[in-house]
């Protein structure tokens, strides 16, 4: 069998960095380079302190610091990398499409594509390529296409190997994923190579937890898991909405559904809205995958977790406004969270975006506090919405790093992320601070709405 001495994983973002430095640290014998066009990054994976780091996951800087330098390798140096390298992954970003054919719709692949280009160019010696970014069903295809007619005599082999880590847990899920999947060709060259890639996991996953299966089940394989997992959220958050109409809790639904083993009792947590980077992309691209078979039937019924979703977050701005007297023109809120999940400082898809740019519209004055997000991001976030000028984001939106003080004076508290430090807040101090009535939205329902409405607060929470 072939064994692997050097990896190159191209893209050092949220699934190529966390994955890369794991099987650096699981993999001594193996010499790990990840590489990047984004100098910036580069240099703080690089950074001497660890806090630097472009990734914010627990547990990640001790990994980072245990294997950089041994055999653990940041670097923009693209070319020498893949040419060292007996096997690629390719962990670049694949938006959705912003234009053309498949806009807003279909994931961009330009990214991926001129990585294969870049493979192809370089290489003098055979290679396996992983895809291991969420990729449309049969991209392995157009990698294949791409290498195979470069004319210069070398062999590559294409896998696909899907990620299934979540931010914020990121480590853990590496170390003990549920399953590991890899997909590739039944020929005896293609069964190497996902032997050669079993190898590479088996240094601390049990070989049956590690999945063969052919390139197309393994790539489907991702887009159904996330869509799964993203209509299990709608699912709950279209409860959550009869919830609060007829005085039933849906804390105490999930808690019920969830206890049937067949229903399965996690990620059944109602939420102002899911976000992240592979949701909604992965759930619009097998929509766009369906429609472009002619599954019409199969593509509405997967858009409608989208819809669902968008609801979900236009539906709480709405009822924070209607609340507050149908108007918010001029009073502060103040956001608790930005992030899109807690224990990450990613806020790509974040709900909080949404919710904000709803309440802009009624020219509410927004102050924002999150534990790990940087008050620039979240500027970028709003102008790319293109809503509104960048001058106007700038004031009618301030980012602060004291949650409590930011009270002061405010109309409304809306709590976005479940970060863990929300609940250990002194409540009481927080509605002394504030105006009176004062409004507290619960969108993560992680506060204990009787001690919040003992305390004296216009309480609402998602569900109840
Ligand atoms: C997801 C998948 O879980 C992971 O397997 C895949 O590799 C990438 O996409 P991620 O987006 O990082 O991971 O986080 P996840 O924990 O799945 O949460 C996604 C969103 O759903 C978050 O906004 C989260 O707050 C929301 N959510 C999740 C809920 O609102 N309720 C839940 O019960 C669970
Ligand atoms: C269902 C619920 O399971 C039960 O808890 C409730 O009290 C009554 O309704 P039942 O209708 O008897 O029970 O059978 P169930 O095993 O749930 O199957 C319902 C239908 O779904 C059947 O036609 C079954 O063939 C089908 N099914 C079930 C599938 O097609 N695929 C599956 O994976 C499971
Ligand atoms: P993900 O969540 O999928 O990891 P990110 O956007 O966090 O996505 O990371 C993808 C990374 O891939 C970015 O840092 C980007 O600069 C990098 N990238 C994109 N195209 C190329 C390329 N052709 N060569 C090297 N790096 C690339």
């Amino acid at each position: 069998m072939k064994s692997i001495s050097h990896i190159c994983c191209i893209g050092a973002g949220y699934v190529g960095g966390p994955t890369m430095s794991v099987i650096a640290q699981k993999c001594p014998h193996i010499t790990v380079t990840v590489v990047d066009i984004n100098e910036k990054r580069i240099a703080a994976w690089n950074d001497e302190n660890f806090d630097n780091l472009p990734i914010y996951e627990p547990g990640l800087a001790d990994v980072v610091k245990e294997a950089r330098g041994r055999n653990l390798f940041f670097t923009t140096e693209v070319d020498a990398a893949i040419d060292k390298a007996d096997m690629i992954f390719i962990s670049v970003n694949t938006p959705t499409k912003t234009y053309g054919k498949g806009k807003g719709m279909a994931a961009d692949l330009k990214y991926i594509e001129l990585c294969a280009r870049q493979i192809a160019r370089v290489s003098t010696t055979d290679k396996i390529v992983v895809e291991k970014s969420t990729l449309p069903v049969r991209t392995a295809e157009t990698l294949t296409s791409i290498l195979h007619n470069t004319g210069n005599g070398v062999h590559f082999e294409i896998l696909s190997n899907p990620e299934f880590l979540a931010e914020g847990t990121a480590v853990q899920d590496l170390l003990n994923p549920d399953r590991i999947l890899i997909g590739g060709d039944n020929t005896p060259e293609g069964q190497e190579a996902k032997d050669a890639l079993t190898s590479v996991y088996a240094n601390w996953i049990d070989r049956d937890r590690i999945l063969q299966t052919n390139v197309w089940s393994s790539e489907l394989s991702k887009l159904t898991a996330n869509a799964f997992l993203a209509q299990r959220v709608s699912s709950i958050n279209s409860i959550s909405e009869l919830c609060e109409e007829t005085g039933a809790d849906v804390n105490e639904v999930a808690r019920a559904i969830g206890t049937d083993s067949r229903v399965g009792s996690k990620f059944l947590k109602a939420s102002v809205g899911f976000g992240g980077s592979c949701f909604q992309k992965d759930i619009l691209n097998l929509v766009y995958i369906a429609k472009s078979y002619g599954l019409d039937k199969v593509a509405d019924y997967w858009e409608q977790v989208i819809i669902m979703n968008d609801h979900q977050k236009k539906r709480f701005a709405e009822k924070m406004i209607a609340s507050m007297y149908n108007t918010v023109a001029g009073k502060k809120i103040v956001l608790f969270g930005w992030a899109f999940k807690k224990d990450t400082n990613d806020t790509r898809e974040s709900a909080a975006i949404y919710v904000t740019d709803y309440l802009l519209d009624e020219q509410a004055e927004i102050v924002v506090y999150d534990p790990k997000v940087k008050e620039e991001q979240i500027y970028a976030d709003l102008d790319y919405l293109n809503t509104r000028s960048e001058e106007e984001n700038r004031r009618l939106v301030t980012v602060v790093s004291s949650p409590e003080e930011a009270t002061k004076d405010a109309h409304a508290v809306a709590v976005l992320t479940e970060w863990d430090e929300f609940t250990t807040y002194n409540w009481e101090t927080i509605y002394n601070n504030m105006l009176k009535p004062a409004f507290l939205f619960d969108g993560r329902k992680i506060l204990d709405s009787s001690a919040m409405k003992e305390i004296g607060f216009k309480h609402f929470a998602i569900g109840e």
